[in-house]
């Protein structure tokens, strides 16, 4: 039978017996700051055990994609070692709200178990709860297992908890052992390959609250939860999930790329590579396309670290190039058909899988030197341990995850010494921390939960800020802590931070009293609004309050929340449908908008980018708030659906006409003309695949067109200034060029011709036009006691010349300036004249400038 077929039956076996067959919810959870990722079935329904929300149906099966790995359900190191572990899985389950329990949920198990798939009776083990004489009764007598074969367990193996807070209650397990010494109890749970666990029955009872306390809650449930891979090798007779259809295309794959043969053996080095990385490229996929993008933080980091893992192993196998990004295609194949966004994101998926890994490539090989030389160290040193601070600097300097150095150190028969990493780590983020910190933070008013708080009521805060800032409440929580006052309302306009979009800030009036709203926080769906406590009021539950909502700073919020829609349908028009939202921020001041895309956005497609929104903008159209509608309908209507948008049970979808429609909490103008204009302030890359746009709208462009227009003045400004300076230092060139030139006559002045014992000081000088010229005339004058100079220069295609005479020989001899000139010129096809001490002549034969200067003894000797 193949995997499809199976997972198939087992929802046609339910569906049959009237449970509503549902979707997976994404890998990636929304509204839950407990998880990561989704890490089981149950947890798109933890609101209806906790008593908290409720669907339209008390029966449900689906198969959920679950990750374990991080916080209470973490897989990761077992991945690839054996044959049954992994990252992530597909989880079959079925649920009964408050509906059937024990007894129904253990009949069916058994019988689709041993009548539909006809596993081997003699194999099967069922463990309960030590104290659950109920369910042992009930596997006795309602069904036909060997009574030998029920045993108990303590809270270790039998009590099935969430994670550290959240429902959780007794439960009975399935195993199948299918060694040759399947009676013998001692291999249930004992981790052994041929016996494992394949089917988990919990009876939902309970809650363990933040302080560990366990509650009961309103109503027993039935979660179960049956891991798909393994349940597809016992029915398929394999002893290893790897050797499945399910996994086998993946290992084949990279069997093709590597060249090397896969074995099919528990211990082989290559075979464990090639099954961490079929197991890893699935975890990446799935995430992925769930809109995770690897990171520096959080869920990113987790990705990144699984996904240099895999790049490592791919080493040992000599992929040295991007090779994860191959493999994708086959894990959609697979899955693609049962998760169809696989299919939707496939080249999104492609590409940020490859930019990771082109990124991380760059510094691996040095990294893994690196490790090579602080291993050889520790090993001539004879030391048993990686020393922290050098696990740190591969980290911090290389990107090595933690647990890929600690695989590389086992490896090597090391341990690392992971004690001094966290130390070294915690001391980073303390560094950063101490450079961010502030008061009150709605993180930590949530942490605290709703410790001692006076609460009069059970009922949540319904958000009336969709349609009015300012509303009529009561007070329904509070608490008074360190002078500051924390009240919870019964109905608030005040939006808490959800989905990029910032908490609201106002004002809260008790009659007469006015306290400002510093920070606001959400905890179990009752909003928590810190107030200062100046006016030193006493508060009491069931007071009469107006809360109201800063409308000036909502508005601004509101604009810009819009234009993120706006931007995003423009982002995917303009630039592909690739284009997915990673994450947002929306404030007052403008907007962050981060979205996959593998290159700078260029100038003209910015443009573009603009035109469109603005456009939209000036339509006019109207918002649509689609409200608390079934998520199975919103998704119809055909709603985007983006990481950190709601996937609950209801939904509110946001409509802008045929243009943009979107699944979103947050709160919008009611037209679109509203916003009144937006525009892009700056784009940048903030990840590999991932960029970022920063905008602003309305009253945020006016203020950015001020900006640009003082930017606009300072520069003529500073172009006006810098050109006088420029003036002034062209002035100062001509004349320095001008002193240079002068220089040039003393030559002239030191070596005189004789004529008829009158001094000559005549010569070629390079002047650019007539002034120059007769400006080193005046010059040769003022330097020469008595005597006739001649200057003859070319400029312009042309020759100019300038004559001057000193007073005693105008005086004496009668030479003038003017005579003399006119006949020096005559020998350059010109004429001029001028007065008797100084006459300037032109010419226009350049080649005939010699020749006349040559001439001048004979016309001065001529003329006395
Ligand atoms: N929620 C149960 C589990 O994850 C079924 O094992």
């Amino acid at each position: 039978m193949t995997s499809k077929e199976i997972r198939d039956q087992f929802l046609e076996f339910f569906k049959n017996k009237e449970h509503r067959i549902v979707s997976s919810a994404p890998v990636v959870p929304f509204d839950d700051p407990t998880l990561l990722f989704t890490n089981a079935g149950m947890n798109q329904f933890k609101d209806v055990f906790l008593g908290k929300g409720n669907r339209d149906y008390n029966r449900a099966a689906d198969t959920q994609k679950c990750i374990r790995v991080s916080g209470k359900h973490n897989d990761l190191e077992e991945v690839g070692h054996d044959t049954y572990h992994h990252t992530f899985f597909e989880m079959l389950g079925n649920w009964s709200f408050g509906d059937y329990y024990k007894e129904e949920a253990i009949i069916w198990a058994w019988e689709l178990l041993t009548e539909v798939w006809k596993l081997p009776k003699e194999r099967l083990w069922a463990t309960v709860y030590r104290t659950d004489d109920e369910a042992f009764e009930l596997w006795k007598t309602k069904t036909d297992i060997n009574p030998d074969h029920i045993l108990r367990f303590d809270e270790k193996d039998n009590f099935w908890e969430m994670g550290e807070t959240g429902p959780c209650g007794p439960c009975s397990e399935i195993h199948i052992n299918i060694g040759d010494d399947y009676n013998n109890p001692d291999f249930v749970n004992a981790d052994s390959p041929e016996c494992i666990e394949i089917w988990n029955l919990v009876f939902i009872q309970n809650n363990r609250d933040e302080t560990g306390k366990l509650h009961d809650l309103p109503a027993k449930h039935i979660d179960t939860g049956m891991g798909f891979e393994r349940i597809c090798a016992v029915i398929q007779g394999k002893k290893s999930n790897y050797d499945t259809d399910v996994f086998m295309p993946i290992i084949n794959a990279i069997s093709d790329l590597c060249g090397i043969k896969y074995l099919h053996k528990m211990e082989d080095e290559n075979d464990i590579a090639m099954r961490v990385i079929a197991d890893h490229i699935r975890t990446l996929t799935i995430a992925i396309a769930d809109g995770a993008t690897p990171g520096n933080e959080g869920r990113g980091y987790v990705l990144r670290r699984i996904l240099r893992r895999a790049a490592r192993y791919g080493r040992k196998l000599n992929l040295t190039q991007p090779f994860m990004h191959k493999l994708i295609d086959v894990v959609i194949e697979n899955l693609g058909e049962i998760f169809p966004e696989l299919k939707d994101n496939k080249d999104n998926v492609q590409k940020i899988v490859k930019a990771e890994e082109e990124s991380f490539n760059a510094t691996l090989d040095r990294g893994i030197e690196l490790f090579e030389q602080i291993s050889e160290k520790a090993k001539s040193d004879n030391a048993k341990t990686i020393s922290g601070d050098d696990v740190f600097k591969l980290y911090d300097t290389f990107g090595f995850p933690v647990d890929l150095t600690n695989v590389m150190a086992k490896e090597k028969g090391f341990e690392i010494d992971e004690a001094r990493f966290d130390e070294l780590m915690n001391e980073q983020k303390e560094r950063a921390r101490q450079s961010t910190k502030s008061k009150i933070s709605s993180a930590n008013v949530t942490e605290e939960g709703l410790d001692n708080f006076e609460i009069s009521s059970d009922s949540t805060t319904v958000f009336t800020g969709y349609d009015e800032l300012k509303s009529e409440a009561e007070i329904i929580g509070h608490k008074i802590e360190n002078g500051t006052i924390y009240l919870i309302l019964d109905r608030s306009p005040f939006y808490v931070e959800s989905g990029g979009q910032v908490s609201d800030k106002g004002n809260i009036f008790i009659g007469d009293t006015h306290l400002l709203v510093t920070e606001l926080a959400k905890v179990d769906n009752k909003v928590i609004h810190v107030v200062n406590n100046e006016s030193k009021i006493e508060i009491k539950n069931g007071m009469k309050v107006t809360a109201e909502v800063d409308g000036m700073r909502r508005w601004n919020i509101m604009r810009n929340h819009t234009a993120t829609h706006l931007l995003h349908e423009a982002l995917r028009e303009v630039l592909g449908k690739h284009v997915q939202q990673s994450g947002s921020s929306v404030g007052p001041d403008g907007f962050r908008f981060d979205f996959t895309h593998f290159e700078k956005v260029k100038k003209e497609e910015i443009e573009a980018i603009e035109s469109i929104v603005n456009e939209k903008i000036r339509e006019n159209i109207a918002l649509q708030h689609h409200k608390d509608t079934p998520f199975e309908d919103a998704k119809k209507m055909g709603a985007l659906m983006f990481f950190g948008d709601k996937y609950g049970d209801k939904v509110n979808v946001v409509q802008f006409g045929d243009f943009t429609l979107e699944f979103c909490g947050g709160t919008h103008v009611k037209n679109s003309s509203q916003i009144g204009l937006f525009k892009i302030t700056n784009e940048s890359s903030i990840a590999s695949g991932v960029r970022r746009i920063e905008a602003v709208t309305g009253a945020g462009v006016e203020k950015y067109i001020k900006q640009q227009e003082s930017r606009i003045q300072n520069s003529e400004n500073r172009i006006e200034e810098l050109n006088d300076e420029k003036k002034k230092l062209e002035k100062e060139i001509a004349e320095l060029k001008l002193q240079e030139k002068l220089g040039g006559i003393d030559s002239i002045v030191s070596s005189p011709f004789e004529v008829n014992g009158i001094s000559l000081f005549k010569g070629k000088v390079e002047a650019t036009n007539m002034d120059e010229l007769k400006s080193m005339g005046d010059e040769l004058r003022k330097k020469i006691k008595s005597g006739v100079g001649v200057l003859i220069s070319a400029f312009e295609e042309k020759v100019g010349i300038v004559c001057v005479v000193s007073d005693d020989l105008i005086k004496d001899k009668k030479l003038m300036a003017g005579k003399i000139v006119g006949a020096v010129a005559k020998l350059v096809g010109g004429g001029g004249g001028g007065r008797p001490h100084l006459a300037t002549a032109g010419g226009k034969d350049i080649s005939k400038i010699d020749e006349a200067l040559e001439g001048v003894n004979e016309i001065v000797s001529r003329l006395i």
